[in-house]
């Protein structure tokens, strides 16, 4: 007796998150990139993987260990990041059932990558960084997503005068066609880095589920209560 079992309500499902934050190059030495630390992805991972799933963690420049029985693949730039959801997704006999894209992808990359370091009082010294649009990889997971598979975006939202953080998390689930959208409010700037959180996980159909602040694996726990809810009965 005493603790409660821990649900297995994932055995046998099949998932991909993807977890970090993607660089885009500049030149050998330099990138842009952003704040992202991975932990809400590692932790999703980890209780994912304690569910019953078998967890596939595609890791943008994220130095934490691999959860256990999480098999990572690190990538670097949003390109990459592309291929390896892509691939990981709709790999062959073993679709996934769930994506989750909770990675921080950028938006921009430079256009033109150097070869070689920039340098001070070069000829070339730079004054300006041109930039070309990435692709949206959670857009084309949902358009070339296989029948039954779940697919999972995130949002990092801030209210303003035009409208309230839900509002703008309704607009962008709607926008990017994804079937749950997991809503972080950082009106405050208090997530990144931080080791707790709390969400709203935003449904294109059914309910909304709110996630009540707690430790990232108390929140990852909640929103995996809020997937596994919508997935199909299990094949066979
Ligand atoms: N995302 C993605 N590919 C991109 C940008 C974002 O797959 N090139 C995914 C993120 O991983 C996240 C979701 O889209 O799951 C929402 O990211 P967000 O940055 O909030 O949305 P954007 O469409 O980039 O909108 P914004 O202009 O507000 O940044
Ligand atoms: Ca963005």
């Amino acid at each position: 007796g005493g603790a409660a079992a821990l649900p297995s309500d994932l055995t046998g499902r099949r998932v991909v998150i993807s977890a970090g934050g993607t660089r885009e190059p500049l030149d050998p030495v330099r990138y842009l990139g952003n704040r992202s630390s991975g932990k809400q992805g590692w932790a999703l991972a980890r209780v994912a993987a304690a569910r019953g799933a078998e967890v596939v963690l595609v890791a943008a420049n994220v130095e934490l260990p691999a959860p256990f029985g999480v098999r990572v693949a690190p990538v670097g730039t949003a390109e990459e990041l592309r291929a390896a959801m892509l691939a990981e997704a709709g790999a062959g006999e073993a679709v996934a059932d769930v994506v989750v894209m909770s990675a921080a992808v950028a938006d921009f990359r430079p256009v033109s990558v150097a070869a070689t370091k920039l340098k001070k009082g070069a000829a070339s010294e730079p004054s300006a960084i041109e930039l070309a649009r990435n692709s949206d990889v959670l857009a084309e997971l949902v358009t070339k997503r296989p029948p039954g598979q779940l697919v999972v975006g995130f949002a990092a939202e801030t209210g303003d005068d035009d409208a309230d953080v839900l509002t703008h998390a309704r607009a962008k689930l709607a926008r990017k066609g994804c079937d749950l959208l997991v809503v972080n409010d950082v009106s405050a700037g208090q997530v990144f880095g931080r080791a707790d959180n709390a969400v709203v996980v935003l449904g294109a159909e059914g309910p909304d589920t709110e996630v009540p602040h707690g430790s990232k694996d108390a929140v990852a726990a909640g929103i995996w209560t809020a997937v596994s809810a919508r997935l199909a009965p299990p094949a066979g």
